[in-house]
């Protein structure tokens, strides 16, 4: 009982550590578009129609930019603290990725096997729109997506031809708020996205990772153990 009891306190230790770095990384994040916001909203007043209106594109930005930083804290937290108890429902990783891709113009390689895994539906959604999103904004666009049967279950794969990832880096762009230099200043990311895509593999007893691709470019591979 002390074993176990010690086990509970490390844990909650861990978590609570990680989530005060979450925290202190995302309020100091949270700083520059609200600074940019705070900028425009006191111009306007002064400023003429034209300037109004591109006052209003950047507030508008701003704004985006503050909600999605907030949604992806908030998934984050929630899934640092229940990463044990997420849904467990049939999800056909097929079709799954059929549709994401459709919706990006992302080619899928081959027809998709049937693979199902026992999860939640609508994070696996989540983390591979993550995945094509990076693929379009740091990747150039030309997107593959793959999903094979692996020894281990399923494997999907977003593979783009952009300048890839050194290798050096490929670890470290999975920690939350670690971003490429020169790409921090790209407009629409925070830096969370691998993380919770790392976060949401982990929940499901699967992994994800980095790559290099034959030819340039990357592949992201998230690999989840199948209920089939
Ligand atoms: N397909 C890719 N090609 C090159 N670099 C990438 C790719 N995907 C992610 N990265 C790098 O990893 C970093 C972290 O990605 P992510 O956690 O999704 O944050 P964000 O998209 O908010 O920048 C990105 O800022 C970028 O530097
Ligand atoms: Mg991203």
């Amino acid at each position: 009982m002390a074993a176990s009891f010690n086990r509970a306190a490390e844990r909650i230790e861990a978590l609570v550590r990680a989530n005060q770095s979450l925290l202190a990384n995302a309020s100091h994040e949270l700083r520059s578009p609200l600074a940019r916001l705070k900028m425009a909203v006191s111009m306007f007043d002064g400023a003429d129609a034209a300037q109004r209106v591109r006052l209003q594109r950047e507030i508008d930005t701003d704004i985006a930019e503050l909600d999605a930083l907030v949604e992806e804290v908030l998934l984050a937290s929630r899934l640092d603290a229940r990463s044990l108890d997420v849904a467990r429902e049939p999800v056909d990783l097929g079709a799954l990725a059929a549709e994401e891709a459709s919706r990006v113009d992302a080619t899928l390689v081959d027809g998709a096997p049937t693979l199902v895994v026992a999860g939640d539906e609508r994070l696996l959604r989540r983390a591979l729109r993550n995945l094509l999103e990076n693929a379009r904004r740091y990747g150039g666009g030309v997107i593959d997506v793959d999903l094979v049967r692996a020894a281990t279950g399923a494997e999907l794969r977003v593979c783009d031809r952009g300048p890839g990832v050194p290798e050096a880096m490929r670890e470290r762009i999975f920690e939350p708020f670690f971003r490429l230099p020169g790409h921090a200043e790209h407009a629409g990311g925070v830096g969370l996205g691998l993380s919770l895509v790392r976060q949401i593999a982990h929940a499901h007893g699967g992994t994800a990772r980095c790559a290099a691709r034959a030819g340039g470019g990357s592949c992201f591979v998230l690999a989840l153990p199948t209920a089939n």
